[in-house]
C-alpha cells in the first residue's frame, strides 16, 4: 500500500553545486511510475516553514518544472543559514535579537501541508535540525551536501568535486602568470575547519606548499621550504592555504564577527594574507588571491551531478520504504544510508599522517610542518 502521497523537499545552509540535481532526481523518482506522489518545494530552507509569513513558502515541483536544472548551480528553492526552528532569531521591540524554539510551528506546518515525508538536503547544521525534528515525530530523510567534504558518515559529498575543480583551474591560471613574473602566488580556498579542498586542489594543481587546518604550520619551516626551492632554481611558487589554516603559535583568521544572526558560524577569511605577510622577509614578490564563492557557484562537474542524482534517487527509496531519521551516503561504491544521529556532529578531517599527505611530502610538497 502506498502510504506516501505528498512529500516536501528543502535545501538548507550554504548552497553548493549539485543541489538542483538532487531536487530533480527526487522529483523524477517520486513522480515516475505507478506510485506517483506529489512533491512540494519549500523555499529558503527551514525558514520557508517557520518564517513569520502567515503561511509556509512552498511551491509545487513537477518533473516538467525541473527540466534543465541538472547542470544548474545553486538551488532553485533558495537556501539560508538562518531559520533553525529550535533557535529561531526573533527581533525584540528594543532591537535585540533573541532565539526562540518555534519547532511546534514547524511541525504544525508540515502537518498542515499534508507532508508524509520531508527530504532535507543540507550540511551538518541542517541535518542536525532534521534529526531533532525526527525525534519530535517528523518523517525526515537527510541528503548530505557540502563543498567542504567534512561529513564523516559519507565518503564524499557533492559540491566538493566542483569546488576542487574550480580551485585547480585557478592554480593552472596562476601558474602561468607566476612563472612570467618570478612571483609567489598564495591562494586561499574554502573548506572551513577541514583541509580537503586545499589538499586535493593543491595536489591536482601542482602547488608547492599546502597549508591545512589539520597541520598547523610553522612559518620558519614554510619559509625554509620555499628558500630551498628558490635555491634549486625555481622561479615561482604556488602556495595553497585553506581558510582554516593557522600558525602553530597563532590564531585562526576570521573575516568578520557575525553579530546579527545568532547561531550563525563565524566567517573564516584572511589566512592567505597572514601567510603572505609572514613570508615578506623572503623578499619574493608575492600576490594573494582569495578564491571565495567562485568555488560554490556555477555548474556542477559530471561527478557531482552523478553523486547528487544518486543521492536524490536513494532518498526516495528511503521514503518508499518509510525508513526515516536516516541520511543517504556513499561508502566505497555503495549508496547506502545511516541513522541521522550517527551522521551529525562528526567532522571528517584530513589525517595528518595519512596516505595523501605522505604521498604529497614524497613529491616535495611542503606543509610548513
Ligand atoms: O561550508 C561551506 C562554506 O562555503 C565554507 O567553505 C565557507 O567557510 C563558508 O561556507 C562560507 O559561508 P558564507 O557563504 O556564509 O560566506
Amino acid at each position: 500500500m502506498n502510504l506516501v502521497r505528498r512529500i516536501g523537499v528543502l535545501t538548507g545552509g550554504g548552497d553548493c553545486p549539485g543541489l538542483n540535481a538532487v531536487i530533480r532526481a527526487v522529483v523524477r523518482a517520486a513522480t515516475a511510475g505507478p506510485r506517483s506522489v506529489e512533491v512540494v518545494g519549500i523555499e529558503d530552507g527551514f525558514d520557508g516553514l517557520v518564517g513569520d509569513d502567515s503561511a509556509p513558502r512552498v511551491r509545487p515541483l513537477t518533473a516538467a518544472g525541473c527540466r534543465g536544472i541538472l547542470s544548474r548551480g545553486g538551488t532553485i528553492l533558495g537556501s539560508t543559514n538562518r531559520g533553525n526552528p529550535f533557535a529561531y532569531p526573533v527581533r525584540q521591540p528594543d532591537g535585540a535579537i533573541v532565539t526562540m524554539d518555534v519547532s511546534d510551528r514547524c511541525l504544525a506546518r508540515i502537518a498542515a501541508l499534508g507532508l508524509d515525508a520531508l527530504i532535507v538536503i543540507g550540511g551538518d547544521g541542517t541535518l542536525a535540525i532534521a534529526h531533532d525534528l525526527a525525534l519530535r515525530g517528523a518523517n525526515v530523510v537527510g541528503v548530505p551536501k557540502t563543498i567542504d567534504n567534512d561529513l564523516s558518515a559519507t565518503d564524499v559529498t557533492f559540491g566538493f568535486d566542483t569546488a576542487v575543480h574550480v580551485a585547480v583551474e585557478a592554480l593552472d591560471r596562476l601558474k602561468t602568470t607566476a612563472e612570467s613574473h618570478d612571483r609567489m602566488m598564495v591562494m586561499e580556498v574554502m573548506g572551513r575547519y577541514a583541509g580537503w579542498i586545499a589538499l586535493h586542489a593543491g595536489l591536482a594543481g601542482g602547488a608547492h606548499a599546502i597549508l591545512i587546518p589539520e597541520l598547523p604550520y610553522e612559518l620558519g619551516t614554510l619559509a625554509a621550504h620555499l628558500q630551498r626551492r628558490a635555491a634549486s632554481g625555481a622561479n615561482h611558487h604556488l602556495v595553497v592555504v585553506a581558510e582554516g589554516a593557522r600558525p602553530q603559535e597563532g590564531e585562526l583568521s576570521f573575516a568578520s564577527d557575525i553579530q546579527a544572526s545568532p547561531g550563525a558560524l563565524r566567517r573564516l577569511g584572511g589566512a592567505a594574507a597572514t601567510v603572505a605577510k609572514g613570508l615578506e622577509p623572503l623578499g619574493i614578490e608575492t600576490r594573494t588571491l582569495v578564491l571565495g564563492h567562485l568555488q560554490r557557484g556555477g555548474t556542477p562537474t559530471q561527478r557531482d551531478r552523478l553523486l547528487a542524482t544518486a543521492f536524490g534517487a536513494r532518498a526516495m527509496e528511503l521514503v518508499w520504504a518509510q525508513s526515516f531519521d536516516r541520511m543517504v551516503c556513499l561508502r566505497g561504491t555503495t549508496f547506502g544510508d545511516v541513522p541521522l544521529a550517527d551522521a551529525v556532529g562528526q567532522q571528517k578531517l584530513v589525517e595528518p599522517n595519512g596516505e595523501l599527505i605522505r604521498m604529497a611530502r614524497s613529491i616535495g610538497i611542503g606543509f610548513g610542518a
